[in-house]
């Protein structure tokens, strides 16, 4: 499936390109998403009018990995790495002596903190544990500096910080967000049929560790970040880490030296997010 995008329409539906600028990379291919859907659908009513009743057409496996030599880069590299507007990389903000978590939201995770904030702030209004409501705000900011098996990455990025249940919801959400569960309302998102094709199969070691958490006692605990991992976009949304400051102050351990400089077994990680303009 080859689909013209026309890039002012696409921009005007998003309410203009500044309005486009301030969404995180995610919420970007989601809205993307919605905006090739519904021109899909006009295309196929041949009206110009959405056709209600006409079924959503995703790519299927073989289409999606024939996109692959359309791309400079790799779909798993991280955001702040190679921006996905295509615009030259910004000049970074030092981040301070003794960076905390707060600096490294403010001043590092520009393309996933839009996200993990609503999610974080769903997961609040559902009443959700303190520990799921970390977890949601911490859930995908490793996809900054990657996002194949981001799960497993995040969770090792954050557990020498962090309740050991909440390293788990955040290793585990990736596998389950392709699982569906009805006992909670989550169901297989139209963004995965659109980003691994129609007819995509998980791998072995995703089954496998499904089948593991799905008997875990703590499969709630990663379960609920996928019911408040929200993919829908408000641009006017307010977000803010300041609703979450008591929960970072009981559950996160910062190191007085500051991420990156605490001799833990993932400081490396933390100065990697820091200086990402570093060869070497
Ligand atoms: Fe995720
Ligand atoms: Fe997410």
């Amino acid at each position: 499936m080859a689909m013209e995008i026309d890039k002012k329409a696409f921009l005007d539906s998003l309410g203009g390109p500044e309005a486009a600028s301030r969404m995180d990379s995610e919420a970007r291919a989601d809205a993307l998403e919605s905006h090739m859907m519904a021109k899909l659908n006009e295309s196929k009513s041949g009206t110009g009018e959405a056709a209600p009743t006409a079924p959503k057409k995703y790519p299927s496996v073989a289409e999606v990995e024939a996109q692959i030599e359309t791309r400079k880069y790799r779909e798993g590299v991280g955001f702040m790495y190679v921006p996905r507007t295509g615009e030259n990389v910004k000049r970074l903000t030092p981040m301070p002596a003794n960076a905390t978590l707060y600096d490294f939201f403010k001043l590092r995770f520009m393309d996933t903190s839009n996200h993990v904030l609503q999610s974080a702030a769903l997961a609040k209004k559902n009443g959700m544990s303190e520990e799921i409501i970390l977890a949601c705000l911490l859930h995908d900011v490793v996809q900054e500096i990657i996002r194949t098996d981001h799960g497993w990455w995040g969770a090792q990025l954050f557990e020498p910080y962090v309740p050991e249940k909440v390293s788990f919801a955040i290793r585990y959400h990736q596998t389950l967000r392709y699982y569906p569960d009805p006992s909670v309302g989550y169901e297989y998102p139209d963004l995965y049929r659109q980003l691994f094709g129609a007819d995509y199969v998980p791998p072995p070691y995703i089954q496998a560790t499904y089948q593991m958490v799905r008997k875990h006692p703590w499969y709630m605990d990663a379960r609920l970040v996928t019911v408040n991992d929200l993919y829908a976009f408000d641009p006017k949304a307010v977000v803010s880490i300041e609703p979450f400051e008591d929960i970072i102050g009981r559950h996160f351990k910062q190191p007085k030296e500051g991420l990156g400089n605490d001799g833990s077994p993932v400081a490396h990680m933390w100065r990697t997010i820091a200086r990402p303009d570093q060869p070497l």
